[in-house]
């Protein structure tokens, strides 16, 4: 029959308990579980161990008897450090073997207790161990917060576009709402994700990113949704999934549109139920997550193609939120040059403190189709290779300068025609770009079907004169 796991929003722990003794195992397992811990428990050291090195990541604490025939505790005991150093251990000994206890907290133990247990210290203690350990996790995580500097002082743009957008992400973000976040490649979805959840009452919790194209559709069930030990073959242990990780933090499912019709289905289960089973499981576990859905292709055309559930997509689209292409919005990129300027100038140790004023002319003009990505690795670049405090415009790559020299005159053979002009300068301009197609097209301001076309019929112009040439030879 089914079980439903509360939700553990007070003692989020997990906890693993080694021991050979199968009663002295059930008490200790049931003492942690009823105060809401997640507990996993195991009969031999062997079993844990690779239980252990399979869940690093989610593992807070574990408890070990150090006397068991096979793999003893000081085994466990190594083994857990080796996965992690900071993971808490507890180890459990009779009186007999109180100095070995002792010789074990030389060897890293973070506290020991003497059998028979007394179940309120075993709580207390397992309590401080687990609650250590969490604020050295909130000291890790603000440090990390630091250093990406998530908060939306980070978030550059000025544009009206970009503070509607701020507004709205602001409003959304004291919500629990699903969010669905849209626009190009490079223009910082990901970075909005992130700000929605700083901001959120979710904040102190995970957040957890997947970026669904990444992973193969087979695997991504079962790293979203965790599964039971013999669920396929190859589940040789009990693996948590993502859900599972962050039941009550923000979910950020990114590259949504990559989802295989058939994890739709079971993730809209999981929206509308706020709750899951492990695949090959039979417990229900209840998710208080909020998530957050991110994606750069057009979820209604998908629809229309019947790659993409249309129920799903009302689930995820409760709010949604569409970043802007950054050539349509040009007044921000002077301020995320001088950002990414002083970013890189620190980061790569160079004096650069400034920009040549045509260089920024070519910045402003430039068509941008990798979008802020591209503008941030362009300045990267830049500031490597450059000698002098300024950026000048010998630095630039030339599709970035032969767009914005517009007035520039350009030397035109006498007697080419039209079409031969417009030929040459489609050429010219995929070999600046490196024959990308895409970025071309948007250089010479033109569809990129235009273009593939009118290269279709160069080639068989080509085709059709090399033909004649045959001819002539004849
Ligand atoms: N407004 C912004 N201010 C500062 N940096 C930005 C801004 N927008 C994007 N960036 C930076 O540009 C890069 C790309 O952003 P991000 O990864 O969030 O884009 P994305 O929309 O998720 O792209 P993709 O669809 O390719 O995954 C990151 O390094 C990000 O920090
Ligand atoms: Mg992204």
């Amino acid at each position: 029959m089914a079980q439903t796991r509360p939700l553990k929003e007070e003692i989020d722990g997990h906890v693993v308990i080694v021991e050979d003794e199968i009663e002295s195992r059930k008490v200790m397992t049931l003492a942690l579980s009823k105060k809401g811990y997640h507990v996993e428990a195991f009969g031999n050291g062997a079993d844990a161990i690779k239980y252990i090195h399979s869940q690093t990541s989610i593992i807070d604490l574990v408890i070990t008897d150090l006397r068991m025939p096979g793999v003893d505790g000081l085994t466990v005991l190594k083994e857990t450090k080796q996965a992690d150093q900071d993971m808490a251990v507890l180890l459990v000994t009779g009186y007999a073997s109180v100095e070995n206890a002792v010789e074990a907290m030389k060897l890293g133990a973070d506290d020991y207790l003497t059998k028979p247990i007394d179940l309120f210290e075993f709580r207390a203690r397992v309590h401080k161990l687990i609650k250590h350990k969490s604020l050295n996790r909130e000291v890790d995580l603000l440090h990390k917060r630091l250093d990406k500097r998530f908060g939306f002082e980070q978030i550059i743009g000025k544009s009206r576009q970009m503070e509607q957008l701020f507004e709205m992400v602001r409003a959304v973000a004291a919500t629990n709402a699903n969010v669905l976040i849209t626009g190009e490649s490079g223009t910082g979805k990901e970075l909005i994700a992130n700000a929605i959840h700083q901001n959120s009452p979710k904040k102190d919790q995970r957040f957890l990113p997947i970026n669904c194209a990444a992973i193969p559709s087979d695997i991504l069930e079962s790293e979203l949704f965790g599964h039971e030990r013999g669920a396929f073959t190859g589940a040789i242990t009990r693996k948590i999934g993502k859900f599972e990780i962050a039941t009550n933090g923000t979910i950020f499912l990114d590259e949504i549109g990559d989802m295989s019709v058939d994890l739709q289905v079971k993730l809209l289960r999981v929206l509308e139920q706020k709750e899951f089973m492990r695949v090959g499981g039979t417990e229900t576990i209840r998710i208080g997550s909020r998530f957050v859905f991110a994606t750069n292709c057009n979820l209604e055309r998908a629809i229309e193609e019947g790659k993409f559930r249309e129920d799903l997509y009302y689930r995820i689209n409760v709010v949604s939120l569409k970043i802007p292409p950054l050539r349509e919005r040009r007044e921000d990129i002077a301020e995320l040059v001088s950002h990414f300027v002083s970013e890189f100038a620190t980061e790569h140790k160079k004096q650069v403190t400034d920009v040549a004023p045509d260089v920024m002319q070519a910045l402003m003009s430039y068509g941008w189709p990798g979008n802020v990505r591209e503008l941030r690795n362009l300045i990267e670049n830049v500031i490597i290779f450059s000698k002098e405090d300024r950026i000048t415009k010998d630095l630039l790559p030339t599709h970035i300068i032969s767009r914005s020299d517009k007035n520039r005159r350009v030397a035109v053979p006498f007697g080419m025609t039209m079409s031969e002009l417009e030929r040459e300068a489609i050429y010219q301009t995929l070999d600046a770009v490196g024959g990308n197609k895409t970025r071309a097209a948007e250089v010479l301001e033109v569809g990129l079907r235009t273009l593939q076309r009118k290269l279709k019929d160069y080639e068989s112009d080509g085709q059709d004169e090399a033909s004649d040439k045959d001819d002539d030879e004849d």
